[in-house]
């Protein structure tokens, strides 16, 4: 045999190496003998429907300040230890936990079936029971979650989402630095908007189809409003004041305005 015929025997002995679990700890998929949070690790990093928990949530409170990539969701540090979710809508006090915020977030942003499939209850939420996760799993996750918890002081709660008709009056009055604009989309808006191609989550913001400043300001604060709600694909998340200040959201309102960029 020459060397050529050599060859291919390499390729298959360098791959058996890359892929055992020796050859990298740190990556070494989650085996049947994994604990449930390594397990809720994985699940955590696992896209469904184009986005992962992780895609959205940092999971540490000194990665927000400085970066790079600004993500929708606040940070999940602490999240298992918190009294309420979602603003109150989910309350431990009422018997909800911290599995029930991840089981919305499933619905409403990976499986999209909270418009259109899930029951709604008498008190106008959603029956989470009928969201698609095997109970193993969200247990797992939750174990993951607990991981992150710190030490200390019972952590506040993440400030309240404000889409009152003041608050986007107020974003609305700053002068808007399209320059800046740009950086702020690139971290916060392209992941979901980015290319406008067949593959992208959101439509693209760039044609003569876009928003104005006032929708693009009012549809970051609250999401689809109800007459979009009305169909499963209506399903973009709100960004609080937290994850995306008010002079950002100017900057974009300035840059996106009419699609002219
Ligand atoms: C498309 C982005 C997105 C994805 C994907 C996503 N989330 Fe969220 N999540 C959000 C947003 C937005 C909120 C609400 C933020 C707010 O209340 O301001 C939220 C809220 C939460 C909360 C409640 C936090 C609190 O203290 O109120 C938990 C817990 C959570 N998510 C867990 C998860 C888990 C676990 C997954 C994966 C299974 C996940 N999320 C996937 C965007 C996302
Ligand atoms: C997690 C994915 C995701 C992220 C991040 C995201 N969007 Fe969206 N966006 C969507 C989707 C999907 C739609 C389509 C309608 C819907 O689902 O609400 C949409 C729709 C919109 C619309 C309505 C479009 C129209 O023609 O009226 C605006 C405005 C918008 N997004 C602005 C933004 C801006 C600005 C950002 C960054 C701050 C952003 N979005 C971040 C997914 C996302």
């Amino acid at each position: 045999m020459g060397p050529a015929g050599l060859a291919p025997l390499l390729l298959v002995a360098l791959a058996a190496a890359a892929c055992s679990p020796e050859a990298d700890p740190a990556h070494a998929p989650p085996t049947a003998a994994a604990s449930p949070a390594d397990r809720g690790r994985a699940l955590f990093e696992r896209r469904v429907g184009g986005l992962s928990c992780a895609d959205c949530h940092s999971r540490s409170a000194e990665d927000q300040p400085d970066r790079d990539r600004r993500r929708v969701g606040h940070t999940l540090a602490d999240a298992t230890r918190r009294p309420s979710w979602w603003h109150g809508a989910l309350d431990a006090a009422k018997g909800e936990s911290v599995g029930d915020a991840a089981l919305t977030c499933v619905a409403r942003f990976q499986q999209r079936s909270w418009n259109t499939v899930l029951p709604v209850t008498p008190d106008g939420g959603r029956d989470l029971s009928k969201v698609e996760v095997p109970p193993a799993d969200l247990a797992a996750i939750v174990s993951y979650l607990d991981t992150l918890a710190r030490p200390g002081p019972h952590p506040p709660s993440p400030a309240a989402r404000d889409s009152s008709r003041e608050a986007l009056a107020r974003v609305a009055a700053l002068p808007g630095d399209a320059a800046r604009g740009r950086a702020v989309f690139a971290a916060a808006c392209a992941p979901c908007h980015g290319s406008g191609g067949p593959d992208a989550l959101g439509p693209t913001l760039r044609d003569d189809t876009a928003p104005d400043a006032r929708r693009v300001i009012a549809y970051v604060r609250s999401g689809p409003g109800d007459a979009e709600r009305r169909t499963g694909d209506a399903w973009m998340p709100f960004f609080t004041p937290d994850a995306l200040p008010d002079q950002d959201l100017a900057d974009l309102a300035a840059l996106i305005d009419g699609g002219k960029w």
